[in-house]
């Protein structure tokens, strides 16, 4: 298999320097308290990895996997959990880490399986947000970069289960 190089829409560098700028934004929004984050997986490792590094808090670490694309470029419509987290967020602060907002269907899913499990508080922290693609209003509190309508990868986001260990977001064009 041909190793293949991607067109960078965002460089290593500038994600950090983003990350950086999240990771003070949410230790002062919740300072003095206790946080719980949940990294939606699989895409979502990378960026969790890096955020995590620069958040100044007592933090506990959870993974939740929900899965809408399959091997397609396409959202399925609809969203499966397949891995819950194992804290009980009654009554805790709780930010969800996702790599990307695209329909908004996977973050509406998740926001609904979370409140009945009555969390003092939900925030959202995704590094990408594709505006054209979104069906579902979302609120993302903490997020990294706008972007165009194309299919990202790299950095933890995948087309069909490869490319996730890209340090930098690439472009993938048609015909790779
Ligand atoms: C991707 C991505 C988000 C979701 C965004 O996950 O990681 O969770 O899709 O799309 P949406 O806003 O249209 O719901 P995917 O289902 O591809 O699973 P993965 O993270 O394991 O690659």
């Amino acid at each position: 298999m041909e190793l293949y190089t991607p067109e960078t829409l965002i460089s290593e560098e500038e994600i950090i320097q983003r990350i950086d700028a999240l990771g003070k934004a949410i230790t002062q929004n919740f300072e003095g308290q206790d946080l719980i984050v949940i990294c939606v997986l699989k895409g979502a490792f990378m960026f969790c990895s890096d955020l995590i590094k620069r958040i100044n808090l007592p933090l506990k670490l959870e993974f939740i996997s929900l899965s809408s694309y399959g091997d397609s470029t396409q959202s399925s419509g609809s969203v499966r959990l397949e891995m819950d987290i194992t804290a009980n967020i009654e009554g805790k602060n709780v930010l969800i880490v996702e790599d990307i907002v695209d329909s908004g269907l996977t973050i509406k899913i998740l926001m609904e399986i979370m409140s009945v499990r009555k969390p003092k508080e939900v925030r959202l922290a995704s590094l990408l947000f594709k505006p054209s693609k979104l069906k579902h209003p979302v609120r993302i509190d903490y997020l990294g970069f706008e972007i165009e309508d194309k299919f990202v990868i790299g950095y933890g986001l995948d087309y069909a289960g490869r490319y996730r260990e890209l340090p930098y977001i690439g472009v993938l064009n048609a015909g790779n």
